[in-house]
């Protein structure tokens, strides 16, 4: 296969994580999965070879892409660590970074009363893929911001030590979660550039040809 990542190892994270509170209820939110399964085909599309763990969606894979469904924050870090080694990690998902401490084995019964749930932090997986010993060539991790991407979207390159982090606005119609396309600020230690607004299937592509840039 020919292409600027061809021979590359690519794992991809992708879509929501669901923490489950009971049988019937959990905690998710909105990731549609769709920016990480454009990348996942823009991957494949340049030569890579590509490892795609995703969340709950109902996305069809793309062509050449082994996928590894998951459905929790834990289960999305293990399939992860697992899919090591890799030559480029792109954390897409959204993680979620709390979970309850217990999930309940029966159906929670309405009481009239008000309820706490009680959550706990789960493990940053781009952290740990950003400090695994076989750590990818290029850790590239994503930012969803509500706005001030720049402040955040740096502390979160500098805080969990990546290579690069794409930042997007999330809570405004058209970018972000479950559109069809999105805007993507990228930033990495000495430079920036900013890719769209267009559909995701070509930001990712966009996105793609910067990280084999920067790899090389
Ligand atoms: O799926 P779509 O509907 O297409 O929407 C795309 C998207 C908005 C979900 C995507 O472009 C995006 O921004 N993904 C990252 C969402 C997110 O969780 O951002 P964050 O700023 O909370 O997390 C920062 C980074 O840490 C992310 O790379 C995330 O994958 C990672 N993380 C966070 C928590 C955790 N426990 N483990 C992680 O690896």
């Amino acid at each position: 296969m020919s292409g600027v990542l061809a021979g590359r190892r690519v794992l991809i994270s992708a879509g929501p994580t669901y923490e489950d509170i009971d049988p019937v209820r959990f905690l998710g939110n909105r990731s549609s999965g769709k920016m990480g399964f454009a990348l996942a085909a823009a991957a494949v599309g340049r030569g890579a070879s590509v490892v795609l763990v995703a969340g709950p969606t109902a996305l069809v894979t793309p062509g050449r892409v082994r996928r590894i469904d998951v459905r929790s924050a834990a289960q999305m870090r293990e399939a992860v660590l697992s899919a090591l080694p890799a030559d480029i990690y792109l954390g897409a998902a959204a993680v979620a970074d709390y979970t309850p401490r217990v999930t309940a084995g029966e159906k929670i019964k309405k009481s009239g009363e008000g309820m706490v749930l009680e959550l706990v932090p789960t493990a940053d997986i781009l952290a740990e893929v950003a400090a695994h010993p076989q750590r990818p060539g290029l850790v590239v991790g994503f930012a969803a911001e509500t706005g001030n991407l720049e402040h955040y979207a740096r502390g979160k390159l500098e805080a969990k030590r990546l290579d690069m982090i794409a930042a997007n606005l999330v809570g405004v119609p058209g970018s972000g979660f479950e559109s069809d396309h999105n805007a993507l600020s990228v930033y990495w230690q000495d430079g920036q550039r900013q890719l769209g607004p267009t559909a995701k299937t070509r930001l990712a592509g966009e996105l793609l040809d910067l990280v084999a840039e920067r790899l090389s």
